[in-house]
């Protein structure tokens, strides 16, 4: 069902607003969201929140760039160079990719997605860039990019992101090199603990802490155990756990940490076993409260900080491996793993405290700002409430400095420093990525994932969460151990590699394959803005809008990027303007937060302002497409009448999945949405029972070629059904008449609400009422309009809504056969089962013939449904005595 796509004078109609293959880009998303830093290494270079992924942008970007064939090259990357693909020769070619897309059948153009392609003459802004995956995508098909976002963090990143398919890659190398010449040594020293196997030192790569506070009643120390578990067995022990024995503090191997077990470990010099017997289950602490061991008290752990001015904290155990006993090929078990705590490692401890608090000229290369009362930061300042805020404040931290122990303080701030000093101001600003990014992993607000063996990342949440049992990491590295300085400088090194030649994977007869690396890098022709979207100043210069808008209070950007923030401000607040303030922005930040005073309403203030920016900034025969929330009717309208208020028509809507976690849950509730918009041309007065006829069908036949045609979910298919009657309303968006009064956006999405429900519904009535509006109507057009609705033939038959006794006839009011069928169950015993339809016609026929229909309105006890369906019959056969006959006083036609 291959059509033209329609062609005003200077808009062309885009592929993207006839169909999308989200199936395509669903099964590669899912693979994608399980291994980012392979499939698309550039975006795992730093960390941003809620980032989309690379191959929706990749998709959105290919099927709203590529409108004109005179415009596109394709080229084929193979392992030796690129060549012209056999597309490229041909222009009739693409323009028949182009051409074939529709609902029915979107992936002819998803051919290209594994392909370099370039595409000329394209400029693309996305004012709230975040990550930039938008713009990196967009720039690999060689459009133009500009990029904002107001927050400075998200600018450097996607700075960054853009910097590096233009950055030689070799002296980079040479750069993390000579940064490691001068600091690793320096500071794996002080991450090092006595081999339990041998006379000699291994590496640590984890220290474990615990919190601890004072007893309320009797005084004692109560380290704030949730339970004894250290680390799961390995290799040999796998299927054992190591705990750490209360009594002892050794670290010992259990068969199952939910039962009771019995300290094994020899304690001092008599060669006496320890005997404690415990559960490792049950800790000192749970549910917000923790419990004295000597006295049993228990009291609540947010109070005592509190009232004790803070927690101590204690290191207890750890995590190495030996070098030495791996090249001795000592067994694995013995390699790597688990340990208590000894003088060697309490001595080393105060060394590094020793030497953070003594020697000068570091001091100044760690944030010195406080953290900022916030909605994530502590709650309870203000009226209104988000969930996942975590109150730090409130849990003794005041400095961004109290989010980390002496030792990693020590280490970071030998790092930045020696960055800092660094000439090249884009190599700089690679090390000062990499070390940004391991600052995710290296402070006291992580724990470690006792099942899988690491370190967890800050931000798992979208908040800061601060553990009871703090997992401390080398800051440098040893040859195991996540989020380190070394394992994060790989990935920023296999982030730029990849930004130099990019590859796809793609999915070709179930199997995943990787192209070769294509010639044409990221970022070749970008700009980045740190600023208030609403302060842009281009007017009619892009040719699309790819973006990822804020939405509601989904995450608090600004709160949480303070974090990074303050200590790349150490190093950039000299060459950037927008790095020197204490903080980040948070008055012109575009979210609903309660510390900012802004709700819901205000919300939907500012984005409409955003909408407004976004417009001016478009050519008129521009697109927006942007992703966002999928979620009830009500925040449907407010978009919708946000969009069609500044002047955009929406043309489509489509379902993609966020993440991996949001993949299986199923319906509609828990997908994303791509929206699809364009400037708006003059609108259209209409009235609703028009406008309603027309979504309808709309929806009707959006579900039908996709139910017939796709493989899609009940809740895939309804945001699509959504997207194809908003464009219908689209075009007469505040024309839009009912009773006299113009409808508002919100309303309709109400009505279309139900009618897509109605549509998904589809009865005799409504089949026959297409054929009353189909033109020389005959049996094929019965067969047709009854395919994939509740409705078949033989009812209609039935009914004699339709005969073909002397030839083809409908079942209208005035036909013989069909009036006698009414009247004959008018006049029988029961009308109980007289359809709405046979009702109307009859109350027709009678006023035809000049008979009383009151009584029979007034028996009939004619409700909402009734009067629709007489609006609709009015409305498609042009007869408003349908409507009439219900004394309905409304009948003027618009
Ligand atoms: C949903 S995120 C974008 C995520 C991005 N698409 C990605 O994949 O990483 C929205 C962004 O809007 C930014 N933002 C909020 N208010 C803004 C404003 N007034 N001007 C510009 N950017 C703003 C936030 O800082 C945030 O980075
Ligand atoms: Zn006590
Ligand atoms: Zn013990
Ligand atoms: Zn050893």
């Amino acid at each position: 069902m291959s059509q033209e796509p329609h062609q005003t004078s200077d808009r062309r109609e885009l592929p993207i607003e006839r169909g999308f293959p989200i199936e395509r880009v669903n099964e590669i998303a899912d693979k994608e969201s399980r291994a980012k830093q392979w499939y698309r290494p550039v975006y795992t270079m730093h960390k941003w929140w809620a980032r989309r992924l690379g191959c929706v942008f990749r998709a959105i970007s290919l099927y709203s760039l590529l409108d004109d064939p005179k415009k596109a090259q394709i080229y084929e990357s193979n392992q030796e160079n690129e060549s012209l693909s056999e597309f490229t020769n041909s222009e009739l070619d693409i323009q028949n990719l182009i051409n074939q897309v529709d609902l029915e059948d979107p992936e002819s153009l998803w051919k290209l997605f594994p392909k370099d392609v370039r595409i000329k003459d394209k400029k693309v802004l996305d004012p709230f860039m975040g990550g930039g995956t938008s713009l990196v995508e967009a720039s690999r098909f060689g459009a133009d990019v500009v990029g904002n976002d107001l927050n400075p963090v998200a600018w450097f990143v996607s700075k960054k992101e853009l910097d590096a398919g233009v950055t030689d890659i070799e002296v980079l190398k040479q750069a993390f090199d000579k940064l490691e010449d001068s600091v690793a040594d320096e500071i794996q020293e002080y991450y090092k603990t006595e081999c339990p196997n041998d006379d000699h030192l291994a590496d640590v790569m984890y220290y474990f802490w615990v919190k601890e506070l004072d007893c309320v009643s009797c005084g004692d120390t109560v380290s704030l155990f949730n339970d004894y578990r250290v680390g799961k067995g390995r290799y040999e022990h796998d299927d054992k756990y190591h705990v750490l024995c209360p009594k002892c503090e050794s670290v010992i191997l259990v068969d199952d940490w939910r039962e009771e077990c019995t300290c094994d470990a020899v304690v001092g010099k008599t060669g006496k076993k320890c005997g404690h017997e415990f559960v490792p289950e049950e800790g000192t602490s749970g549910g917000g409260d923790y419990t004295c061991n000597s006295c049993g008290q228990k009291y609540g752990i947010l109070d005592a900080i509190q009232e004790q001015g803070g927690f101590n904290s204690r290191l207890y155990g750890l995590e190495y491996h030996c070098p030495t006993c791996d090249q001795n090929n000592l067994n694995k078990g013995q390699i790597k793993s688990y340990k208590q705590v000894e003088d060697f490692d309490i001595r080393l401890l105060e060394e590094a405290r020793n030497e953070w608090s003594e020697k000068e000229g570091l001091q100044e290369y760690v944030p010195t700002e406080e953290i900022p009362l916030g909605i994530k930061t502590d709650s309870s300042k203000f009226e209104g409430n988000i969930t996942g805020g975590h109150n730090v404040l409130r849990q003794g931290f005041s400095d961004w400095t109290d989010m980390f122990n002496e030792r990693q303080l020590l280490s970071l701030s030998k790092l930045f420093r020696e960055i800092d000093s660094y000439e090249n101001q884009n190599v700089k600003e690679f090390l000062l990525l990499t070390a940004s990014n391991i600052l995710r992993t290296n402070n006291m607000m992580v724990g470690y994932d006792y099942s899988r063996n690491g370190i967890v990342n800050l931000y798992k949440s979208n908040s800061f969460d601060p553990p009871q049992k703090p997992c401390e990491g080398n800051v440098w590295g040893a040859e195991y151990g996540r989020g380190t300085f070394e394992s994060i400088r790989d990935m920023v090194i296999r982030g730029v590699e990849y930004a130099r030649n990019p590859t796809e994977r793609y999915i070709k007869d179930g199997d995943t394959h990787e192209t070769a690396p294509m010639e044409y890098s990221v970022g070749q022709s970008a700009s980045v803005r740190c600023g208030d979207m609403r302060t842009l100043d281009q007017e009619n210069e892009f040719d699309a809008v790819i973006t990822d808008p804020p939405y509601y209070d989904n995450v608090i950007y600004s709160e949480l990027s303070d974090f990074f923030y303050v200590w790349q401000k150490i190093v950039l607040h000299e060459d950037y303007e927008h790095f020197e303030p204490e903080r980040t922005p948070r008055t012109e930040s575009i979210v609903a937060n309660p510390a900012v005073q802004k709700g819901a309403q205000e919300f939907e203030d500012e984005i409409r302002q955003a909408f407004n920016k976004i417009h001016t900034s478009l050519k008129s025969n521009g697109v927006l497409t942007f992703t966002y929330h999928h979620s009830d009717s009500e925040s449907w309208g407010e978009l919708l009448s946000a969009l069609c208020d500044v002047g955009f028509e929406v043309t489509a809507t489509y379902p993609i999945s966020a993440d991996e976690n949001k993949f299986f849950e199923g319906e509609a509730v828990s997908f994303d949405i791509i929206v699809v918009a364009r400037p708006a041309t003059d609108r259209e007065s209409v009235s609703w029972n028009s406008l309603r006829r027309d979504i309808y069908r709309t929806a009707r036949r959006t579900r039908k070629q996709l139910e017939e045609n796709r493989d899609l979910s009940r809740g895939d298919i309804g945001v699509m059904e959504m997207g194809a009657c908003f464009r219908e309303y689209s075009k007469h968006h505040g024309k839009v008449q009912r009773d006299g009064d113009i409808m508002s956006a919100k309303e309709v999405v109400q009505e279309i609400y139900g009618i897509i429900q109605e549509a998904s519904d589809i009865g005799v009535e409504d089949v026959f009422i297409d054929l009353l509006d189909t033109a020389n109507v005959s049996y094929d057009d019965v067969n047709k309009l009854s395919r994939g609705t509740n409705a078949n033939p033989e009812d209609l038959k039935e009914m004699r809504l339709y005969n073909q006794d002397d030839g083809f006839e409908l079942g209208t009011w005035d036909n013989e056969k069909r009036q006698a069928y009414i009247q004959e169950r008018v006049n029988g015993d029961s009308d109980d089962h007289l359809s709405n339809l046979d009702k109307l016609q009859f109350l027709r026929y009678r006023y035809e013939k000049g008979q009383a229909v009151q009584n029979y309105v007034e028996k009939w006890d004619v409700d909402d449904d009734m009067r629709e369906l007489a609006g609709r019959l009015a409305d498609v056969t042009g007869d408003d005595t349908y409507t009439r006959v219900l004394g309905d006083r409304d009948i003027t036609s618009y």
